[in-house]
Parts: C-alpha cells; sequence; structure tokens
C-alpha cells in the first residue's frame, strides 16, 4: 500500500503498523516536535545551566503570541533538566524549576505559588517574611540553577505598586540565590519586566514570531510530515503551503491543529496522504479551544 517508509522517522514508521484507531491517538496525543526555532531557543536556555554564579545572573525572556508553543518550550526544558542526584553535593538536585505567574500576583501569591511548587505550602496566615526565608532556603538545598516563570504578562493584572513589588521579588531572588530567571509570556509582557530598569537590563529577549512564508516554516511543516503515520508522502505545493499559513495565521497550535485533522481525515478516507485538495477544502472551525488544549 505505501512506497517505503523514507517518508517518515523510525518512531512514526513503527506505527504504521498499529491499527487505524492507534495511529489517530497517536495523532491526538503527539507530545513535542522539535523545529529549529524552538532549538534556537532550548540551546540558549541550556547556555545558562553552565554558567558559573555570580551577582548579575543572565536572564532569558522569551516573547509570543498565545499559541506560539511557548509553554511547550518550557516543559521540554524543564523535563530535559530533571531533578538528579549531584555527586559532588551529595544531594538531589533540581536545576530547572519551572513555575506559572498566578493571575493578579502579590509578593504573598508569588510565594504562595512557589513554596507548594517547592513540596512547602505555607498556612494561609504565615507571614512574608517566613514564606520567604522558607522559599529561599529551600531553594538553595536543592541547588536551583534556574527559575522558570510562565504567563509572566500576568504581573500586568496587578496595580502599579503590586506589580513593582513583584517584579522585585524575582530581582530579589535572582540575587540572593545566584540563579538565572527565564520569563515566558505574550509581547505586553514586555512592558512588565520593563517596569523594573535593574532587572530588565539582564534579560536576553528571544522573540517567537508568528511563521511566515519561509524555509523555517517548510521545516516546521516537513518535521510535523514526517512524524505523522500515514502510508503514502504528502508532497504539498507553495500554494497549500501558503493556504495553511493564512488559515492558521501563522500560529504554530494552528498549524499543529490543522494538520493533524487532515492527517486523521487522512486515515479515516483511506487515501493516507494529505493532498493539495484536501488543503483546499479544510474548513477551521476556528476552535481554538481545541487547538491550544
Ligand atoms: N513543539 C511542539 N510540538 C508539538 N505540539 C506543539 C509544539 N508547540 C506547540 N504545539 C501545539 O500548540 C499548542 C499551543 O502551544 P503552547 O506551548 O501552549 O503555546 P503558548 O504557551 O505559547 O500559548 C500545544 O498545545 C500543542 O498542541
Ligand atoms: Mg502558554
Amino acid at each position: 500500500m505505501h512506497d517505503g517508509l523514507s517518508h517518515l522517522t523510525p518512531a512514526a514508521a513503527i506505527l504504521l503498523t498499529e491499527s487505524d484507531e492507534r495511529r489517530i491517538r497517536a495523532i491526538r496525543s503527539r507530545r513535542w516536535i522539535l523545529y529549529p526555532r524552538a532549538k534556537q531557543a532550548l540551546d540558549r536556555l541550556g547556555t545558562l545551566l553552565d554558567q558559573p554564579r555570580g551577582t548579575r545572573m543572565p536572564s532569558i525572556a522569551i516573547y509570543g503570541d498565545s499559541g506560539m508553543g511557548k509553554t511547550m518550550i518550557m516543559k521540554r526544558f524543564r523535563d530535559d533538566n530533571p531533578p538528579s542526584f549531584d555527586s559532588g553535593r551529595g544531594a538531589l538536585t533540581t536545576p530547572v524549576l519551572a513555575m506559572e505567574m498566578t493571575s493578579r500576583p502579590g509578593e504573598r501569591r508569588f510565594y504562595a505559588e512557589l513554596l507548594t511548587l517547592l513540596g512547602a505550602p505555607q498556612r494561609p496566615r504565615a507571614d512574608i517574611a517566613q514564606m520567604e526565608q522558607a522559599a529561599l532556603r529551600i531553594m538553595e538545598a536543592i541547588g536551583v540553577k534556574v527559575l522558570v516563570i510562565d504567563e509572566v504578562h500576568n504581573i500586568l493584572a496587578g496595580s502599579y505598586r503590586e506589580q513593582r513589588i513583584v517584579l522585585n521579588t524575582l530581582r530579589f531572588l535572582s540575587n540572593r540565590l545566584q540563579i538565572s530567571l527565564v520569563c515566558f509570556g505574550v509581547n505586553e509582557a514586555r512592558e512588565a519586566i520593563s517596569g523594573d530598569v535593574q532587572l530588565a537590563r539582564r534579560f536576553e529577549q528571544f522573540t517567537l514570531s508568528r511563521w511566515a512564508a519561509n524555509d523555517q516554516f517548510e521545516t516546521l511543516v516537513a518535521s510535523i510530515l514526517r512524524n505523522t503515520p500515514l502510508h503514502r508522502p504528502s508532497v504539498l505545493t507553495p500554494a497549500s503551503m501558503r493556504r495553511i499559513l493564512q488559515i492558521t495565521e501563522g500560529i504554530t497550535a494552528n498549524i499543529f491543529h490543522m494538520i493533524n485533522d487532515l492527517a486523521i481525515a487522512a486515515i479515516v478516507s483511506g487515501h493516507e496522504q494529505i493532498t493539495d485538495e484536501m488543503i483546499e477544502q479544510w474548513q477551521p472551525e476556528f476552535d481554538v479551544e481545541a487547538a491550544f488544549a
């Protein structure tokens, strides 16, 4: 039925022996696909782990529209650097600690979130100084090198005063523990971080721009297709590539959603490949919820 397996990665090729249901499930549940821009981001983040401790640790802010793949990159970075036993220190270390900025954060909510993540939730009435001390002590003990904060734009939901306090807290943690910070957020997050000039200065910025008609986009689509267990290769014309861009508005989540949807249709219909015609006829449901789930 198929003309060779060279159009697939080994993992996708193995799936071809599975039932249609299982292949569809594999497409729906696909976890992570590496594309060049994500690799660049991960490589940049990786350099933070080799950094000797010191005052003014370098930090990175990654900005991009909702659905551009920020949280996926964050999780990848965290999972690539899991807790491990450090024989030098004779203790378990957690090099990367990843959290989400709470909605409308203040100092208390920030520390409460951090301490819960550290497995040390505090009494509701604990005072902030205690919370701060507990967080410092535990982070020091587990050897955190990088604190990652997703949804950093949530800072903007606070009053001016609250924003200053949260930024101050971040700077304080970075200085005191000599750790790097990594912040992920939508483009407005730039504004949030620039509220603290000293903090902003140590951030290198990395932007995940919407996809455009270029090699990078072609590589992304090719990577997704190589990971999609269809018996026949999908060869798309430039017109189809433009149509994908147009329908998805260059948003990573929408691109994955569209190609997954088409691949499932190709399995159900027995075509076993995505054709220009299918792309031409594909109707977006504008089901943003599903695309972002
Ligand atoms: N590298 C990737 N591999 C597989 N799917 C991805 C990848 N990046 C993004 N996606 C898809 O896009 C969706 C949105 O990505 P997400 O990281 O949550 O975006 P953001 O945090 O920027 O809003 C994910 O749920 C997933 O379906
Ligand atoms: Mg996200």
